[in-house]
């Protein structure tokens, strides 16, 4: 097996290989002067079982398509197999057709197209669902970000509570509670497709006073979930607000705003290069779910 870095792997290819003791090549990048990416190959794929590594963001367009040039390389030198790590997989979110909308399902697009690119294994973390995915042909694998994500927030809170602010991060929510040994709720929200402004519809019945409250989700992206559920828990007397998510977007101005929301603390992942918050390293999450997967020759043959 062979991982090879794309231009936004963002070193968690060369981690996974030293994490798992196989060979590693970074590819060659340039840009055109008109901004197209030139993606070549820096050693022999022939006969390998490859593993590109790339993640959505920033630029989602531009990073997906260098992955596609990555595969076809890959295929035109006679990979065995091609598999891709997607630590921030884009696109995920319009998942379905919104009532009233004539969306795009994009997700669908995006694995149809790895497909037809020749990747036939995937492995990626914290997608917005995971049902989604099953339209993709072939082996998908998601890692666990939430256990170290967890693990590293315990070590800065002594009184939690784990508030979810929205239905869909609870599971994350349980998981995180189950770490931290502490009670979790949810609150319901309503996001207008339209304007993306969010709204709480049903607040929880939950004793926040005095606790160091957490809130976290799958990702942060405008920061407008985060605001509200800050604004929730400080209405509600937490002590201390902090805010934990696997993939820190933070679009726009979502710093500031959940800054002013209360929130003091920002943990996330490096799925996305963001540096203003306590960063936790998925690597050995994406090792662990790979390692044994393929076998032969196991050698570092590049690793600067
Ligand atoms: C939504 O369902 C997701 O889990 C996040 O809550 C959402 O994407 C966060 O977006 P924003 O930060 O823009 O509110």
């Amino acid at each position: 097996m062979i991982i090879i870095e794309g231009p936004a792997g963002n070193g968690i290819g060369r981690s996974i290989a030293a994490e798992m003791g196989v060979e590693f090549l970074e590819c060659k990048h340039r840009l055109f002067p008109d901004g197209e990416s030139e993606i070549e190959l820096d050693g022999s794929v022939s006969g390998k079982d490859v593993l590109l590594v790339q993640t959505m963001y920033p630029n989602q367009d531009k990073r997906f398509v260098e992955l596609l040039l990555l595969a076809n390389a890959a295929k035109k030198q006679g990979a065995k197999s091609i598999g891709a790590v997607i630590p921030y997989l884009a696109y995920a979110r319009e998942d379905k057709k919104f009532a009233g909308k004539e969306n795009a399902v994009s997700i669908n697009i995006i694995l149809e197209t790895l497909n037809s690119a020749g990747i036939t294994h995937l492995v990626t973390i914290a997608p917005h669902k995971a049902e989604p995915l099953s339209s993709f042909k072939g082996d998908v694998k998601i890692a666990d970000a939430i256990t170290p994500l967890a693990q590293e927030v315990k070590n800065h809170v002594s009184d939690a509570f784990v508030l979810a602010p929205d239905k869909g991060a609870l599971d994350i929510a349980r998981q995180f509670a189950g770490i931290l040994g502490c009670d979790y709720t949810n609150i319901d929200k309503r996001r207008d497709r339209t304007t993306g402004d969010v709204e709480m519809i049903k607040a929880p019945q939950a004793d926040m006073r005095d606790k160091e409250v957490i809130i976290v989700d799958d990702m942060i992206s405008a920061g407008s979930t985060t605001t509200m559920a800050a604004a929730f828990a400080k209405s509600n007397g937490a002590k201390r607000i902090i805010a934990a998510a696997v993939h820190l977007i933070m679009a726009d101005d979502a710093y500031n705003k959940i800054r002013n929301a209360g929130v003091e603390e920002l943990f996330g992942t490096n799925t996305i290069p963001y540096h203003n918050c306590h960063s936790v390293d998925i690597s050995n999450a994406i090792a662990q779910i790979i390692r044994d997967r393929w076998s032969g020759p196991r050698r570092i043959i590049k690793t600067n």
